[in-house]
């Protein structure tokens, strides 16, 4: 099946570096509160609406689907790097992972209490971010709840980034930084309400503000 090239070369460059990210990123979580904090707020929401399944999309090696786990969130990771999938799913074996694009999901309609895509829509050209949107309401069910996180941009237009030698190895790979109403707007336009939204400043390597969406499907 044909896909879009930056589809390919995203899925490439994460089979490449799977390893070396999740040792760079293991253990991240410790010295972010804030994210932490995001996390929590958003599984106390799962849970008081029932539970129910949660899938992290573009789940990595597993260290967000893992800490959710932890905070009695019934969750499994997708991924579009296979790389990835068995990272996670070495890393976090008690824990279900599976190859899926975030426009092709493997998940029946309104099947999810939640989605978490934590940096996984970075990679998306914004044009087509309102496909992967579409996406996620298709399988989100009413009043379900969605949790994204992504590098913001502080002007009104997107920013793309080449990304020089990520995680240490010779690939291309580009990154979007987005403006957080236009993402917010488009949440809306897919059917999702943006209850809210964090924008924290830059800490450590980080060179961007990093925005953090709540959202809930109408
Ligand atoms: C920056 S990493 C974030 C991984 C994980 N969420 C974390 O926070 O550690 C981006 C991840 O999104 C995945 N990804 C990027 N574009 C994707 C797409 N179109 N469909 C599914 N996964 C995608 C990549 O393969 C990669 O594992």
């Amino acid at each position: 099946m044909d896909e879009p090239e930056h589809v390919r070369t995203t899925r490439d460059a994460y089979d490449v570096v799977a390893t070396d990210y999740a040792e760079m990123l293991h253990g991240a979580l410790d010295a972010q509160p804030l994210d932490r904090a995001l996390l929590h707020t958003f599984a106390e929401l799962v849970r008081d609406a029932g539970g129910g399944p949660v899938l992290d999309v573009g789940c990595g090696p597993g260290r967000i689907t893992a800490y959710l786990h932890g905070l009695a969130v019934d969750v499994s990771g997708a991924d579009l790097s296979l790389a990835m999938v068995r990272e996670a799913q070495r890393r976090v074996p008690a824990l279900h992972f599976e190859v899926a694009a975030l426009t092709a999901l493997d998940v029946p309609d309104a099947s999810l209490a939640g989605l978490v895509a934590w940096y996984s829509i970075i990679h998306t050209p914004p044009a087509e971010l309102p496909a992967a949107f579409a996406e996620f309401a298709r399988v989100v069910r009413p009043h379900g709840q969605l949790l994204l996180a992504f590098q913001a941009t502080t002007t009104t237009t997107a920013e793309a980034v080449q990304l020089e030698r990520p995680y240490g190895h010779d690939v291309e790979l580009t990154a979007y930084r987005l403006p957080t109403e236009q993402v917010v707007a488009d949440l809306s336009a897919a059917g999702m309400t943006v209850t809210a939204r964090l924008v924290r400043e830059p800490t450590g390597s980080e060179r961007t503000p990093q925005a953090y969406l709540l959202a809930e499907r109408d």
